[in-house]
């Protein structure tokens, strides 16, 4: 099995923290049994370009329980978790091309490597396999069952692909389904970024202005975990409807012009681009830190940031660069303007990945098993599926819900019964 790794003398350090995130991933261990007994992947290859990290190590063990091959690259030179990676190397039969901290060059030929297996179902966090497929390697197209896509952004770009013709296979929006986007960008993005934004600064939130750039699923949950740790959350957005939610949640809402000046923490997670740029830069306060949330690191102009710097130092701080200004205040810059909750902590927490890969490994089995081939389109996972993984999730918790009575069945699909 051919691998490239930072280092597989990380083996077994990484095998033990695979276990631990499997320990808090119980429907994605149901499914990986199952998978086991019945192989409903057997034979098909396999390509995934995710986040190389404990968690997606068990969504690779689960897909090599069904009885897929499977080979996975990095979506984000940053986030690669060198023991997790050595430990799919070594003990789960997976081969890995990620190495944390690659250069631009490592990374799009991690990508090719992966193509170069052949797989028939792909994962995507980011479209990076589906962009790389349509440009250079329209060889695999005939015979990819479907490629399955974990983030919004992803999802945008597929959608946009779609729309102006140029989509030559089926693909499955994850991302979409409720079971992954309501809890894993809400929760998930919401702790694991103020766990990172801590971890690299070790600033303290309470009582500090925090701006939330975007108030979708990621913002939402963002600017609540931000509250929770005593911060006065500011939110920022160009959608009238997502700026009332966020003034009725209790927010202030405001042109990130005047956020900028009053700003002490400011995080990107809108899918945009430059949503953080010169003027923003110019009207900060001394020591603002900044970062992004949002899934490419587009979101802050940090080429208008290097040419206004008049003074540039890296690493002041693990994955914290300062920039300082002619007017001489300092804005510090994490993680290189990437992932901030992949890259200075450990990204979402295992449970409530479970969620996110159990739709993803169920997703896969139903693109693998289906009779007729999914059309070339952008497909919904479908609603069978996330009503499984809400409920096996429930029981993992112990959470017992109600059960419509004959009566309520009829009365909620009639029209007929008022007052
Ligand atoms: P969403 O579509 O629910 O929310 C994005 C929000 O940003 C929208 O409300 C939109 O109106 C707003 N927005 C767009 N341009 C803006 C601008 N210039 N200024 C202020 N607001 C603006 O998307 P979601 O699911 O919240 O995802 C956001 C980003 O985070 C995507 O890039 C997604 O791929 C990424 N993501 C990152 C994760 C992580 O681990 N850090 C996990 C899940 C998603």
């Amino acid at each position: 099995m051919r691998s490239d790794v930072a280092d597989p003398d990380l083996a077994d350090a990484g095998r033990d923290r695979v276990e631990w995130a499997d320990r808090d991933m119980p429907v994605l261990r149901a499914l990986r049994e199952r998978f086991a007994r019945e192989k409903p992947l057997r034979g098909l290859r396999m390509g995934a370009c995710m986040h190389v990290t404990t968690e997606t190590a068990n969504l690779m063990r689960a897909l090599r329980a069904g009885g897929a091959s499977v080979a996975l690259c990095a979506s984000n030179p940053l986030s690669t978790q060198d023991p997790a990676a050595a430990a799919l190397a070594r003990h789960y039969g997976v081969s890995v091309f990620a190495r944390r901290g690659e250069d631009k060059g490592t990374f799009y030929r991690h990508i090719h490597r992966v193509l170069d297996t052949g797989p028939r179902i792909t994962f995507d966090d980011g479209a990076d396999l589906v962009s790389t497929i349509h440009r250079d390697r329209k060889d695999l197209v005939p015979g990819l069952i479907a490629s399955l896509e974990e983030t919004t952004t992803g999802v945008l770009r597929l959608r946009a692909m779609a729309k102006d013709g140029a989509l030559r296979i089926p693909v499955i929006a994850v991302n979409d389904a409720d079971t992954k986007h309501l809890f894993d960008n809400r929760y998930g993005t919401g702790q694991s970024t103020m766990d990172g934004i801590v971890r690299a600064t070790n600033g303290l939130v309470a009582g500090r202005v925090f701006v939330v750039a975007g108030y979708g699923w990621c913002g939402r949950g963002l600017a609540m975990r931000a509250r929770g740790m005593g911060a006065d959350v500011v939110v920022t957005e160009v959608d009238p409807v997502k700026a009332i939610e966020a003034v009725m949640d209790g927010f202030r809402v405001m042109p990130m012009a005047r956020a900028a000046r009053i700003g002490d923490f400011f995080c990107t997670v809108t899918g945009d681009i430059r949503v953080l740029r010169a003027a923003h830069f110019r009207a900060m306060k001394d020591g603002a830190i900044v970062c992004n949330s949002g899934h490419f690191d587009v979101e802050i102009d940090l080429v208008a940031l290097r040419t206004m710097a008049r003074r540039f130092r890296a690493d002041v701080r693990p994955l914290v660069d300062a920039y300082t200004l002619r007017s001489g205040r300092t804005i510090h810059v994490l993680a290189q303007g990437r992932l901030v909750n992949l890259a200075c902590a450990e990204g979402h927490p295992a449970s409530v990945m479970d969620m996110s890969f159990a739709v993803q490994a169920l997703a896969a089995e139903w693109a693998a098993t289906r009779k007729r081939p999914l059309e070339v389109r952008v497909h919904e996972v479908p609603a069978a599926l996330d009503r499984k993984v809400a409920t096996l999730k429930l029981a993992t918790m112990g959470v017992g819900i109600d059960r419509l009575t004959p009566e309520q069945k009829g009365y909620l699909a009639s029209w007929e019964m008022g007052t």
